[in-house]
């Protein structure tokens, strides 16, 4: 089938089953260009909660179509490739992460949302990058704080907030990936610029930043300040949509480590979605984002408590 094929059937069977495609920006273009939303972690949980669709359809990674199910228990959740997982989600096992907060039983549990269900159902709130700070101060000052599974955007919100929080060692191995000295490079070479990033990176990246925030958050600054020359540390998904929000200015991937044909940071796990794969998900139904009841009920607790916070 060609892609146009591929297009009309998508959009014929969204209407025969009444479905909503939600869509991250860090899918492939085609993909964003087809969803009926593309949004942040946040704003995607939303518009799961929101959604009067019989059928949701995830176009995002493994937790990603979790917390909808969390939030959607009688409605079919698709991911077009149940292997999309998360190096964050991946680096916070359940059975270890029980074992830290035991011994710290004092401890407000916060986690950022890219984790699994069974470890949101061990927090007291989660958070996305675009709430994280809101969320920390939410919590009364007294009280000690446990944050997972990322330790870049903890240390970020250590410094936003001045709270002690003890930190869970995980890392998004896209952010990570970024080249300080590379980046350096590049901003000699193109001084007028300004850089961006995403609080997943790491520190060093981070202070050379004008501007820090979630995906969502990045478009925004990048739409509301003139400057035409933008150098981009996020995984490389998020120019399509940057780009078409401010099509004069000349956005710059920023530059990765190891060389690769991009020369850009690409999350695989995102990229395992495609649009064929979207559509025979949607064409069979399957594969479903299924989580036992136990489970759910416990994490749709933390994810509601963020909703309302947000
Ligand atoms: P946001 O879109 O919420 O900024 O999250 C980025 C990310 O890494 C999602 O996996
Ligand atoms: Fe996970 Fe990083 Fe990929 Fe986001 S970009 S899904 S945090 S591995």
């Amino acid at each position: 089938m060609d892609k146009i094929d591929i297009v009309r059937e998508i959009n014929r069977i969204r209407k025969e089953k009444n479905a909503v495609i939600l869509a991250h920006y860090y899918q492939e273009p085609e993909i964003q260009d087809i969803a009926d939303y593309v949004g942040d972690s946040l704003g995607l949980s939303q518009r799961a909660a929101e959604t009067t669709a019989d059928m949701i359809v995830f176009a995002g990674v493994h937790f990603m179509g979790e917390t909808a199910k969390i939030l959607n228990p009688d409605k079919i959740v698709l991911i077009p490739d149940l292997e999309a997982g998360c190096s964050l989600a991946s680096s916070c096992p359940p059975d270890l992460f029980k074992e830290f907060i035991d011994a710290h039983p004092d401890h407000v549990v916060v986690t950022y949302i890219n984790c699994s269900a069974e470890v949101k159902a061990m927090s007291d709130i989660v958070c996305t990058s675009s709430n994280a700070v809101k969320v920390i101060e939410s919590i009364p000052k007294e009280k000690p704080i446990i944050f997972a599974p990322d330790k870049n955007l903890g240390k970020y919100i250590i410094k936003q907030t001045g709270r002690e929080m003890l930190l869970w060692d995980g890392a998004c191995v896209v952010h990570e990936a970024f080249s300080i000295d590379k980046l350096l490079t590049l901003y000699k070479d193109h001084p007028n610029a300004t850089i961006i990033a995403h609080p997943e990176s790491e520190e060093h990246i981070l202070k050379t930043a004008s501007y820090i925030g979630s995906t969502a958050g990045m478009i925004n600054y990048v739409k509301d300040h003139p400057n035409r020359e933008i150098i981009v540390a996020t995984e490389v998904g998020i120019l399509h949509e940057m780009q078409k929000q401010v099509p004069e200015a000349t956005l710059i991937p920023a530059p990765v480590l190891e060389d690769n044909t991009c020369a850009c940071s690409q999350c695989g796990y995102m990229k395992m979605n495609t649009l064929e794969k979207l559509y025979l998900c949607m064409k069979n139904d399957t594969p479903k984002i299924e989580i036992s009841e136990a489970i759910r009920q416990k994490a749709i607790i933390p994810v509601n408590r963020m909703l309302s916070l947000s």
